[in-house]
């Protein structure tokens, strides 16, 4: 059974999800050298959400609070456990931290579940999953293929994935394990960038041609509605998308997630509103907080400044946590990756890489 997490509102007899929770680690798992499972106990109620989304993580490294996204590697219909799996990053502070010092008993904040990688999943569909994954990109991958073999039976699931050695394959077990349970349902590529010298798979960079064969069947026409996912680094993640355009894969049924954004240098934009101290409102659990956004800053910056409890995690425009709804005015906002075209048309913003264009806005922050 699921349940929903809801909390009281002040107003009226709406209700609205707890922003924060505490969650007990339950156990550790170590995956491969440089990565750590990490499940959590349930809370009461139960955590709600749905294949694919991931949790913030708000810890206090070094006396400073530090906030990362990581996705939920298990699927609320298949785990009795939510779990998360971080891998080092070299030079990384808090992905080394998690896979140092989380152990079992600890106790950890984070903001409810929540995230654009998701579908629906019923027994009706009759699909064909195509995914990619390069590394910690399997992770949410690896929630949503436990979904789909479990609620979909009509369904099958073509996953590649790329690893830099044998060691470095994330749920390399897990993965054999399903493939034994559902032989015709789960196909399996593994590609290894650095493989060993007993290693006998496929080996290289990820590249498209690599791509293309591996998905050409999913083309053919057959009564089956094909959908993708794909989730890595950045430049694999353009690859697959070139090569499933050149499949004649149309965009839509192509889902993608971003963990990193390489930031370009930006250039001088001469379209940009002058750059003026603005008033801006913000509507945060049904309530307005007028404060100025000094030139240059970003409405989450100011909000922060400001001592409002604004939802956020990446600052980079991926995680969405930050996201609000336009009610008024004008502004611009410099990165939407982590949003739909569907919330860009209907007035959504990301307050981390917006800054109000005149005096009039008005956001308001579910
Ligand atoms: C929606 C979402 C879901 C995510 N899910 C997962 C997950 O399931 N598992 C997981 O391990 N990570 C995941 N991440 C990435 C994670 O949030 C952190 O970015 C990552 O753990 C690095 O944090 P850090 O504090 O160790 O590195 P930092 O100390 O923040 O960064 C160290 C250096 O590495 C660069 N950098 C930061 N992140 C990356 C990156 N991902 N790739 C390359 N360079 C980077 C920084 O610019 C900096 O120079 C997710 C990110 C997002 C936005
Ligand atoms: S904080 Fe992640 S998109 Fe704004």
């Amino acid at each position: 059974m699921r349940f929903n997490l809801f909390k009281k509102k002040n107003t009226g007899s709406e209700k609205k999800e707890a922003t924060y929770l505490t969650l007990r680690i339950r156990e550790t798992v170590r995956e491969t050298p440089d990565t750590l499972t990490v499940y959590f106990e349930q809370p009461e109620p139960f955590l709600d959400y749905k294949p694919g989304q991931f949790l913030t993580l708000i810890l206090e490294i070094e006396g400073k609070q530090e906030r990362r996204s990581y996705s939920l590697c298990t699927s609320p219909f298949v785990d009795p456990f939510p779990g998360i799996t971080v891998k080092r990053l070299k030079g990384g502070l808090v992905s080394n931290h998690i896979n140092e010092h989380f152990h079992p008993g600890k106790r950890v904040t984070v903001m409810r579940p929540i995230g654009n990688f998701v579908s629906d999943y019923h027994s009706q569909n009759k699909r064909l999953y195509g995914m990619v994954a390069g590394g910690s990109g399997i992770t949410p991958i690896m929630g949503i293929i436990k979904t789909v073999l479990v609620n979909e039976p009509q369904s099958g699931i073509h996953l590649l994935y790329c690893s830099r050695s044998e060691e470095m394959i994330i749920f390399k077990d897990a993965i054999e394990n399903l493939q034994e349970k559902y032989p015709n349902r789960l196909r399996v590529w593994h590609q290894l960038s650095q493989p060993g010298p007993a290693w006998g798979g496929a080996c290289g960079r990820m590249d498209k041609e690599t791509i293309k064969s591996f998905f050409s069947d999913l083309t053919q026409p057959r009564e089956f509605d094909p959908k993708f996912f794909v989730c890595g680094p950045e430049g694999m993640m353009a690859t697959a998308k070139t090569a499933l355009g050149e499949l004649g894969i149309s965009e839509q049924t192509i889902l993608s997630e971003s963990f990193y954004l390489e930031k370009e240098a930006s250039e001088p934009n001469d379209d940009l509103p002058e750059l003026l101290s603005r008033p801006v409102t913000i509507v945060l659990e049904g309530e307005e907080h007028a404060f100025e956004v000094e030139a240059g800053k970003t409405i989450l910056e100011a909000g922060l400044e400001e001592g409002l409890d604004m939802p956020y995690s990446c600052q980079s425009g991926l995680c969405t946590a930050c996201r609000g709804k336009l009610l008024s005015g004008e502004v611009s906002m410099s990165e939407d990756a982590g949003l739909s075209e569907k919330e860009i048309a209907e007035g959504f913003i990301l307050c981390c890489s917006t800054k109000p264009a005149n005096s009039e806005v008005k956001v308001n922050i579910e």
